[in-house]
């Protein structure tokens, strides 16, 4: 067969991991052609693909990124060229398609799956947000540098009696911050599942100064939000992909924490850092058995499903399954950690 394989929407540690797998197993024991498509999307509208063999995989276990690029597509895009669906295959010599993404690209992947297309999804996001799966690739390596970054700064903040607010990636869950949270033994955690109330911050770090203690650090989620009429906060507007645009409320809280408080307060906002690089053992692991068995959903017939981690094991489940809603944080796993106010 000839597969498709793209990689879309914002990157993540472990993309390439699963392209090495889907060629291994399509070339090595189903003989298979892969066929990468460049750019996401993109390169399936504009026809722009490459052949990815056996030799150009070799070293991309470790390697951070996607060699096949990968780029946001506008809606109206998308919607022609599920419309288009068949012909764009045709076009590229395609008979099945492996899309890797998050819930942009499954959903995508659903509409195209729906029009004809045989397609197998396969879900990432450093986000953790994928409904269905108990976890997705790149979530581990981006808890690992967020938790290594809250470690450092808890020496600087120590040495200058200061607050850190470091600002984690996460629009609409607190995965991450909650996570990196617990592990680096944050004091404040404010993740976007719950409002927090500024005053309940400033009270913990002053209690702690009046213990005695010499700094204290707060994560923050990037799409976290003040509970309304305490203070006032209004994350960004939609940019052209439909998507909010968030960033600030590290730099706001920081500065109001500062102005409450009378101690210094430093805003970090650890942005994409935690996205880049090479990923860590557990995701390179789990990003190659989702390529392995995405590769074997093809062979089956399985289309319109994706991969999902449940429990031990991989299994397929339908592609609605993981865009009909995201996958938030419960409440009965942020009241495990006292530092979410
Ligand atoms: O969806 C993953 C994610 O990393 C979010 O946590 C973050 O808000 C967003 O992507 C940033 O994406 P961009 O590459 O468009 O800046």
């Amino acid at each position: 067969m000839r597969i498709g394989v793209l990689t879309s929407g914002g990157d993540c540690p472990g993309l390439n991991a699963v392209i090495r797998s889907v060629v291994h197993r399509g070339t090595d024991v189903h003989g298979d052609e892969i066929v990468g498509i460049l750019d996401g999307f993109l390169g399936l509208i504009e026809g722009r693909t490459r052949t990815v063999s056996h030799d150009d995989v070799t070293g991309l276990l470790t390697l951070g990124g996607t060699i096949l690029g990968s780029a946001r597509v506008r809606r109206d895009r998308i919607a022609w060229a599920v419309e288009n669906a068949e012909a764009l295959a045709r076009e590229i010599g395609i008979d099945a398609l492996i899309a890797i993404g998050g819930e942009g690209t499954l959903t995508a992947a659903k509409q195209f799956s729906d029009a004809g297309l045989p397609v197998v999804g396969v879900p990432k996001t450093i986000d953790n947000d994928i409904e269905g799966t108990d976890v997705t690739f790149g979530f581990d390596t981006a808890v690992h540098v967020a938790t290594e970054a809250i470690d450092r700064l808890k020496t600087t903040a120590e040495s200058h009696q200061r607050v850190m607010v470091v600002e984690l990636m996460g629009r609409h869950t607190g995965w991450i911050t909650l996570t990196a949270g617990m592990a680096g033994g944050a004091h404040g955690i404010l993740i976007p599942e719950k409002p927090f109330d500024i005053e309940a911050v400033a009270r913990i770090i002053e209690d702690r100064f009046a213990r005695g203690k010499k700094f204290a650090i707060i994560a923050v989620a990037e799409g976290a939000s003040p509970v309304p009429g305490t203070m006032r906060f209004d994350h960004g507007e939609v940019d052209q992909y439909g998507h909010r645009t968030f960033g600030g409320i590290g730099n706001r809280l920081a500065h109001e924490l500062e102005n409450l408080l009378g101690k210094e307060a430093r805003p970090v906002i650890l942005g994409h850092v935690q996205r880049g690089g090479t990923p860590t053992a557990r995701d390179r692991v789990l990003a190659t058995r989702f390529g392995w068995h995405a590769v074997e959903a093809v062979h089956q017939g399985a289309f319109g499903h994706f991969t999902a981690l449940r429990r031990t094991g991989i299994e397929l489940l339908p592609l609605g399954d993981a865009v009909t809603r995201l996958k938030t944080v419960p409440k009965d796993r942020w009241t495990e950690s006292e530092a979410v106010l």
